[in-house]
């Protein structure tokens, strides 16, 4: 009996800590929903790095995006707020140390300087501060590949499998 009333309150605990990691991120960003490989093939194509550039992933979710890049011989930095999703992202990326990066923060705070290219993955209402962040934070120059929603009043260079290439 007592066994059953410890291991309910440890499965409520999980799952309130797992309620509250994911709903708290809605106050900074867009909430975890991950890009499916066309889309993360079609960023990159997009992209178009050479080996050793540097792209981030701002809210990097499970890392697949990191994963991909690192395969790509490019280097790679993700942000995420979530705890869960910070060390799965770092778990799983964690065969490409020396290239890949994973940041638990805010990206809104995060420091783009040496960014040559960012991936992101919002929501519509985030897309005015995400441009001025990339504006005022960004190298001059930087790409920018965003999944499913534009950047207003920006240039769409080009387009594939609903993913928006810019350049800043
Ligand atoms: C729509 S998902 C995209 C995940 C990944 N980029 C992909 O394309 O598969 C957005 C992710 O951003 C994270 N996120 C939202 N706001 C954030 C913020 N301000 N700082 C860091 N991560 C944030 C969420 O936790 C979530 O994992």
């Amino acid at each position: 009996m007592n066994e059953l009333y410890i291991l309910f309150w440890v499965v409520w605990g999980i799952a309130i800590l797992l309620i509250m990691a994911y709903s708290a991120v809605l106050l900074f960003g867009a909430p975890y929903f991950p890009s499916l490989s066309p889309h993360v093939k079609a960023g990159l194509d997009l992209l178009d790095l050479k080996k050793g550039q540097t792209v981030y992933d701002l809210g990097c979710g499970d890392g697949r995006f990191l994963k991909a890049a690192a395969k790509r011989g490019l280097n790679a930095v993700g942000y995420e707020l979530n705890p869960f999703m910070f060390a799965y992202a770092w778990f799983t990326t964690r065969k490409y140390r020396k290239q890949v990066k994973v940041c638990y923060g805010n990206f809104w705070h995060a420091d783009l300087s040496r960014a040559d290219a960012i991936f992101i993955f919002l929501l519509t209402k985030y897309m005015e501060r995400f441009d001025e962040l990339v504006e005022t934070r960004a190298p001059k120059g930087v790409k920018v590949a965003s999944h499913a929603f534009k950047i207003p009043g920006r240039k769409i260079i080009a387009k594939d499998y609903g993913v928006f290439l810019y350049k800043y």
